[in-house]
């Protein structure tokens, strides 16, 4: 079931999307060659305690820690551990802020030091596809619509969409109705509705689609070995299209 959500709750999902969008832009300074993803943990932790909000990825379904950061050939749900980041790496940090019982979830790729182009356009791609969902997230158009454009975009390019993970609803709850594919047929889907909120966020490999776990039982990598980058932002439909709760203004 769909949890229809009022503007005033949205508006504080608004204010947990702001501090998200803040911890991200600290991020941009704070990843670089020599950084454990684990110190990326502590700092997001610390960050959030600040604000007076805590990081809700914490104990979900046993899940041991505050982010998610997802190194190259992982897909999502990467362990922070002492995995030292080097020159060339795209890491995926993905975090959801809890502010007064109100969430929000958004993961963003970073480019550690100097990347391949090959890797930049991967980047490029997978947010351009983001933003291509986002735009048909629409009033009277269809889940089916989003999930199409993102597919199409993605495989023009060479790439491939995961299939495993997919967007949600989310609310005071994580994940809620609907699943937001990011493939999928025009026309095809439930129809979107003002007051819906959910998450798009795309998972786009450079090779092939297949994925696989990896034994910490969680972080899910590619089978083929290659890439695969994230972006994912938290989305509210109104009449005047999506406001985009975790925006985070120039990026
Ligand atoms: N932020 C992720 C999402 O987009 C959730 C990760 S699952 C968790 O749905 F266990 F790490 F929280
Ligand atoms: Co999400």
């Amino acid at each position: 079931m769909v949890i229809i959500k009022t503007k005033e709750e949205i508006e504080k999902m608004v204010l947990a999307g702001k501090i998200l969008a803040d911890v991200h832009h600290k991020l941009r300074d704070f990843i670089k060659p020599g950084v454990k993803t684990i110190e990326i943990d502590k700092f997001v932790d610390d960050y959030l305690i600040s604000r007076g909000a805590t990081a809700e990825e914490k104990g979900y379904e046993g899940y041991p820690y505050s982010v998610c950061t997802s190194v190259n050939d992982e897909v999502c749900h990467g362990f922070p551990s002492e995995r030292v980041l080097k020159e060339g790496d795209i890491l995926n940090v993905d975090l959801v802020v809890n502010y007064k019982g109100w969430l929000a979830d958004s993961g963003w790729s970073y480019e550690v030091g100097e990347v391949s182009d090959e890797a930049k356009r991967l980047l490029q791609v997978t947010k351009e596809c983001m933003y291509k969902g986002i735009e048909l997230a629409q009033i009277g158009n269809r889940l089916g619509d989003i999930g199409y454009a993102i597919q199409e975009h993605a495989e023009k390019n060479g790439y491939s969409v995961v299939r495993e993970f997919v967007g949600h609803g989310i609310g005071r709850e994580m994940h809620e109705d609907p699943q937001v594919l990011h493939y999928g047929k025009p026309g095809h889907g439930l129809r979107i509705r003002e007051g819906m909120v959910f998450t798009i966020e795309p998972m786009i490999n450079q090779g092939k689609k297949e994925i696989y776990i990896d034994k910490n039982g969680w972080t899910a990598k590619t089978k083929d070995g290659s890439l695969s980058a994230q972006y994912e932002h938290q989305l509210a439909i109104t009449k005047d299209g999506p406001i985009i709760i975790t925006d985070q203004g120039d990026c």
